[in-house]
């Protein structure tokens, strides 16, 4: 822990324009400095940094705070890492309390790894480039694979000499214990008759160090130069340690971070060597999974540059199948996921060597297709792509992937396009699409939260909408006075804006199906023989249920021009608004921010249920009430029994839908 004292004297020394000008062309204008905004791109500067009140703000994309958060945000700094960082910057001793002896133990622990890697990788770059072995093999093959000098240096490229205990004999020289060398996947330790023998893991090899976000050394491939040889593999890696996980890592992430983000977009390639080559064709935003599967934290570390990724992979079999089960996982993320396939003979290392910049930029720009066009055109190549179940079999697979996008309005763009490309109705698709999102949505929530198998349907759609609900308008609600006539009236508000839309309905008992908004509403409506009471709501509800019975296709453009009583048609016209209700109870919830074309059919769906909801709920507690009076009065003891029973069933009722709202109201 870094002590109060020296986080207030790194706070007070810090100055904004001197932190954010490391990084940032600054120009004076009156009290205040501008530059253009290194969040986002931008070719007119809004980014104003002001000496007097110590902060940066970005009027273009709104990134705000001190010196401190410009650090982290920037570089991508924990807040320890941006506090150490200003310290260096201003010459501060750093001073830190004593933390627990645990806590130390740990820290120290991973501070030692830290440092033997860090150790391991400048001896690599020394035997590189200042012992006659690694300038004759290593760095030679380096050259001779088109690496510059500097190319070398940024990644801090090494060499382990042929000797099996080089690197070992010079860290315990160096006071590095074989403890830490083994504990960092350094050297390998083997029990053989005469006891333990320790060797070093990597020998006559060319070093790739792998870096952390922050530009640490958690780890090392080596790759072997005899390359004819199979019995050797052409790699070495480091194992897992406890400062290296691979599955959290990408390779060149630490030289990418800025260009990504800059570019907002993330190239992804699969080798070091391929990550190599780019950087030095020019093409900085580039990252390598280093020729495993994607895993899910590899694509979050992406996420938090940029949401757009393009998969570089080789042009052969192996490479296309290992991209597709990428993009599974990153459109499940909310990502763009683009997919440029190269020419057969080449993979990104090849090509990079053998194009310009522009000539690369030019050939991504041209060939870049998203996931589903990939797809399609990879399907329509196939000889046999006309009979009837492999296309049926391929429409169900691109239906799953749709379906792993969170993004609604996404979703029905690629329906709409993947119906296009294979010439079929968009209904069918989004049927199966909905179908599999209801499936993986029930799925992942009981996942999410361990929820038994058996809980009821009823407590799962509370549990849902609660969700839906942020707490403050779930104060509001508890508050809340509702009468059936506001609940009417937002009937009807969903019978005009939305009445055509259409949503997945699955209820109990059901086959699930894609319904009109309207159809569920009218549906509802009489299966419960609820009727508005309100009687200008009533005569709308009527109208447009008219309209609605002649001809369903054409209720919605026909509805504007139809109304003949100017009560129902100023009605009609202070429905047609977008703005949230006039009762507190809808005021804040998400959905009510799109406007209608955009609005999540998920989350309209759930509206709209929760008004009908609403709406049987008032309904019975009326009912409830009517038979309580009635039982006040009743002398019979028969008929007394009888309605007790009848609103300790409207109880039960009550209360199902009063836990499924998730609010009681009064
Ligand atoms: N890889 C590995 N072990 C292997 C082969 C490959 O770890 N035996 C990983 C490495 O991270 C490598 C990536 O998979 O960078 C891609 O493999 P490949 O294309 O074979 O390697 P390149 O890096 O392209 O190496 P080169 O071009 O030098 O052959
Ligand atoms: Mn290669």
């Amino acid at each position: 822990m870094i002590k109060r004292e020296t986080i207030e004297e790194i706070e007070n020394a810090c100055r904004i324009e001197e932190v954010v000008g490391d990084f940032v062309h600054l120009s004076k204008r009156g009290v205040n400095f501008i530059g253009l905004c290194p969040f986002h791109n931008e070719k007119t500067p809004s980014f104003i940094v002001s000496p007097a009140k110590g902060i940066y703000k970005c009027f273009g994309c709104g990134k705000a705070g001190g010196s401190i958060q410009f650090v982290m945000e920037h570089e991508h700094y924990s807040y320890v890492e941006a506090l150490r960082y200003l310290a260096q910057k201003y010459g501060i001793q750093v001073e830190e309390t004593a933390p627990s002896p645990e806590a130390l133990q740990q820290l120290n622990e991973q501070e030692a790894l830290y440092a033997v890697s860090e150790f391991a990788a400048q001896f690599f770059q020394q035997m590189l480039l200042e012992t006659s072995e690694g300038r004759s093999i290593g760095l030679s093959y380096f050259h001779e694979r088109g690496f510059s000098d500097e190319t070398i240096e940024k990644f801090r490229l090494g060499y382990s000499p042929a000797d099996r205990s080089a690197l070992i004999h010079a860290a315990l020289k160096n006071g590095y214990t074989t403890e830490n060398l083994e504990k960092a996947g350094l050297i390998t330790v083997l029990q053989t008759e005469e006891g333990e023998k320790k060797s070093d893991r990597f020998h006559e090899r060319v070093m790739f160090p792998v870096q952390n976000f922050s530009g640490r050394v958690i780890a090392f491939g080596g790759r072997t130069l005899r390359s004819n040889d199979k019995k050797i593999a052409k790699y070495v890696n480091s194992p897992e340690t406890e400062i290296y996980h691979k599955s959290d890592t990408l390779y060149g992430i630490f030289q990418a971070k800025n260009a990504i983000r800059k570019a907002d977009k993330c190239l992804l390639v699969e080798g070091y060597a391929d990550v190599i080559s780019m950087h030095q064709a020019g093409i900085e935003n580039v990252v390598a999974s280093s020729g495993t599967s994607l895993t899910t934290n590899q694509i979050r570390l992406i996420k938090k540059l940029t949401n757009e990724v393009t998969v570089i992979y080789d042009g052969d079999d192996a490479g296309i199948h290992a991209s597709e089960r990428a993009v599974g996982m990153m459109l499940k993320e909310g990502m763009q996921v683009r997919i440029v396939t190269l020419p057969p003979e080449d993979d990104p290392d090849t090509f990079a060597r053998a194009h310009g910049m522009q000539e690369i930029l030019d050939y991504i720009a041209l060939n870049e297709k998203d996931f589903l066009r990939f797809r399609i055109a990879r399907f329509q190549q196939q000889p046999d792509n006309s009979d009837p179940l492999k296309r049926a079999t391929f429409i169900n697979a691109v239906a799953a992937d749709i379906a792993l996008i969170p993004d609604m309005i996404t979703v029905s763009v690629f329906v709409k396009q993947c119906c296009e490309m294979l010439n079929m109705p968009e209904n069918v698709l989004l049927a199966a699409v909905n179908k599999i999102r209801a499936k993986n949505y029930i799925e992942a929530r009981k996942r999410a939260e361990g929820l038994p198998e058996d809980k009821t349907e009823v407590a799962e759609e509370a549990d849902a909408l609660t969700v839906a609900l942020p707490k403050e308008s779930q104060e509001l609600e508890k508050q809340g006075f509702l009468t059936a006539a506001e609940v009417e009236r937002n009937i009807l508000f969903h019978l005009v804006n939305y009445g055509f839309k259409e949503i997945h309905v699955e209820e109990e008992g059901e086959e699930p199906q894609v319904m009109r908004v309207d159809s569920y509403i009218f549906r509802e409506m009489e299966r419960d023989r609820l009727q508005m009471e309100n009687s200008l709501y009533l005569r709308f509800y009527q109208h447009y249920h008219q309209m609605w019975e002649e001809d369903v296709t054409t209720v919605s453009e026909k509805l504007s021009g139809s109304f003949t009583e100017d009560d129902l048609y100023g009605l009609y016209t202070s429905l047609l608004d977008v703005k949230p209700m006039p009762s507190p109870l809808w005021k804040n919830r998400r959905s009510y921010i799109h406007t209608i074309d955009d609005r999540n059919t998920d989350l309209l769906r759930e509206d709209v249920r929760h008004v009908l909801q609403t709406y049987r709920l008032l309904q019975l507690r009326k009912l409830k009430a009517d038979f309580s009076e009635q039982l006040k009065a009743e002398t019979q003891d028969e008929d007394a029994m009888i309605l007790l029973y009848k609103i300790q069933k409207i109880n039960k009722v009550i209360n199902a839908i009063e836990q499924q709202l998730g609010v009681i109201y009064r």
